[in-house]
Order: structure tokens, then C-alpha cells, then sequence
């Protein structure tokens, strides 16, 4: 699947879009669908990238841009949306990754808290898709788009305290699924990625204040391990080419089974 040569249809030649993919899952990302053989246009809020993506630029200088934006900021996000597809020469799609998480009881949360998570989760999420969904419209191009939601939006996860996270990735199924139907005329495809207990930077800080929560990432799930972030990358392909062209609307929980075990109680 993951063969330059032969390529993957509906990803090698095409262009996306990635948010928040300068380190992290959305990072992991950008690298497995540059070396499918597309392009991205990468923006997350540092101005300067991670190490990391500076290299993987240098190897893909025409194949990989970056641009500095918050997600939560309309003239930030559309000026950096504008400066990628024009770099793309064009875009096919997006994947949106940006994300925060807080986590602490639910009594705890501030206004602020809660704006923050629903901002970029939410805000952030839908202006970016209605972005690239409009330049696509425009091209009469078909088009993927994949959203990450969190397994916080199937159910509670156990060792964390979720409400506002969880309610902000709740949103983002629902959104996901109406907008699925609402774009099936157009070609494109909406479809969702709902990451377990996954190593990355979000969790792994969480666990560095509460170590307590590294034999939860280990234990809880069926599949007895905390998740890497090329765990994910399988669906992230699958959904995007054209493997997947009748597959619209749907979300795929990629979580070591704790969207079973969870659900049933055990
Ligand atoms: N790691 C997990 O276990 C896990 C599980 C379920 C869902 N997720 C989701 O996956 C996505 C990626 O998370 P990750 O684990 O890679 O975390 P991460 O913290 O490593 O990466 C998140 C990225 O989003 C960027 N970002 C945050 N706020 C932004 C803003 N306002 N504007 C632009 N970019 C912004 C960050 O700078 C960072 O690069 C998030 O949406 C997260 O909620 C993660």
C-alpha cells in the first residue's frame, strides 16, 4: 500500500492540506503521505517547525511547505490555507490534526478552558474544511477529507477527565457525519480517525505530571500496549485514496480495541 512506485490512487500526485502537523500525529502523517508520492502544505502554530519537519522539508523541498498559523484566528488560518494551496499549486484535501487537550474535573474547567478546546477542536476543525471544501467546489474536484476525533468521543477513557475535550470531539463525529451527506453530491469524501491512547508529546506530558497514567496507556487497552503514532497510519491511507471511494461518513476507531472493552464495562 505504502509503494511510491506503484502508487496509491487518490494519493500520489495529489495535494493536501495537514493542521498542526509539525510534530506529533499530524507530523507522522505528512511524512507517510509524502513518501505515497503527494504533496503537503503543513501549518501549525510555531514559527519555526519542529527539527524534525525542517529535515523532511529539505528532502522533499517541492513536495513539502510550511506555514505559521492558529487555527482559531480566521485571518491567520485563511492566510496560511491561501499560501499552502498556492505552493500545492492546488489541493485535493485535508486532514485536520490540530488539537489541544485539557485534562482536570469537570467542576475545574474555566470559560476559557472550555473556549480554548472548543476553538480549536471545533472552530478550528470546521473553517478549515469549509476552506478547502470551497476551493474544491470551485475546481469541480472531487476530494478526501479526514478529520482526527479522539476516542474520547466514543467513550470515557478511563484514567483522564474529559468533559470539555470529549465534548469538543463529539462535535467533530457530528460534524463529520452531516457534512459526509452534505458533500456526497460533490465527490467528496468525509471521514474520521478516533486515535486511542496514542505516544505522542499531548499524552505523554500528561503522564510526566501523573506516571500513574503510563500503566493505563499500557493496561487499559484490549490489545495490551499504548498505541504508536504508525499505528495510525494504515487508516489515515486507506481513508484518503481510493481504496476507500465508497466509504464516506464513517469513523475509524483506532484504539488498541477500548472502543469494545470500554462500551462493555470491562
Ligand atoms: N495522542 C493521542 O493519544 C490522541 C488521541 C486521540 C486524539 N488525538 C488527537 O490527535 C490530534 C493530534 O494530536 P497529537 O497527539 O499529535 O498532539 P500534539 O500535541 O503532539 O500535536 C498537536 C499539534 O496541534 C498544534 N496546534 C495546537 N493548537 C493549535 C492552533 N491553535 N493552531 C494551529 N495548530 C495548533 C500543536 O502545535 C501541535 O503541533 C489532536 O487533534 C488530538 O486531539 C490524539
Amino acid at each position: 500500500m505504502m509503494h511510491q512506485d506503484s502508487g496509491i490512487a487518490g494519493i500520489t500526485g495529489k495535494a493536501f492540506i495537514i493542521t498542526g502537523g509539525q510534530r506529533g500525529i499530524g507530523f507522522a502523517f505528512a511524512c507517510s503521505l509524502l513518501k505515497a508520492g503527494a504533496k503537503v502544505g503543513v501549518l501549525d502554530l510555531p514559527e519555526k517547525p519542529d527539527t524534525a519537519f525542517e529535515s523532511v522539508q529539505k528532502e522533499y523541498q517541492d513536495g513539502c511547505f510550511y506555514s505559521r498559523a492558529d487555527v482559531t484566528d480566521q485571518q491567520s488560518l485563511y492566510g496560511a490555507l491561501e499560501t499552502l494551496s498556492r505552493s500545492l499549486g492546488g489541493i485535493d484535501g485535508c486532514v485536520t490534526a490540530a488539537g489541544i487537550c485539557i485534562d482536570k474535573p469537570f467542576e475545574e474547567h474555566t470559560w476559557i478552558d472550555f473556549q480554548k478546546q472548543s476553538s480549536v477542536n471545533g472552530a478550528g476543525t470546521f473553517f478549515t474544511v469549509q476552506w478547502v471544501v470551497e476551493r474544491l467546489k470551485k475546481a469541480g474536484k472531487p476530494g478526501s477529507i479526514l478529520m482526527i476525533a479522539s476516542q474520547a468521543a466514543r467513550h470515557v477513557c478511563p484514567g483522564h477527565l474529559l468533559a470539555a475535550y470529549a465534548s469538543s470531539k463529539g462535535g467533530v463525529l457530528a460534524f463529520a457525519r452531516n457534512l459526509a451527506v452534505e458533500l456526497a453530491g460533490n465527490g467528496i469524501r468525509v471521514n474520521t480517525i478516533s486515535p486511542g491512547y496514542i505516544a505522542t508529546e499531548m499524552n505523554l506530558s500528561l503522564a510526566r505530571q501523573r506516571p500513574e497514567l503510563h500503566e493505563i496507556f499500557q493496561n487499559a487497552p484490549p490489545l495490551k500496549r499504548m498505541g504508536t503514532v504508525d499505528d495510525l497510519i494504515g487508516g489515515l491511507l486507506y481513508l484518503l485514496s481510493d481504496s476507500a471511494s465508497y466509504l464516506t461518513g464513517v469513523d475509524l476507531p483506532i484504539d488498541g480495541g477500548m472502543c469494545v472493552s470500554v462500551s462493555n464495562g470491562r
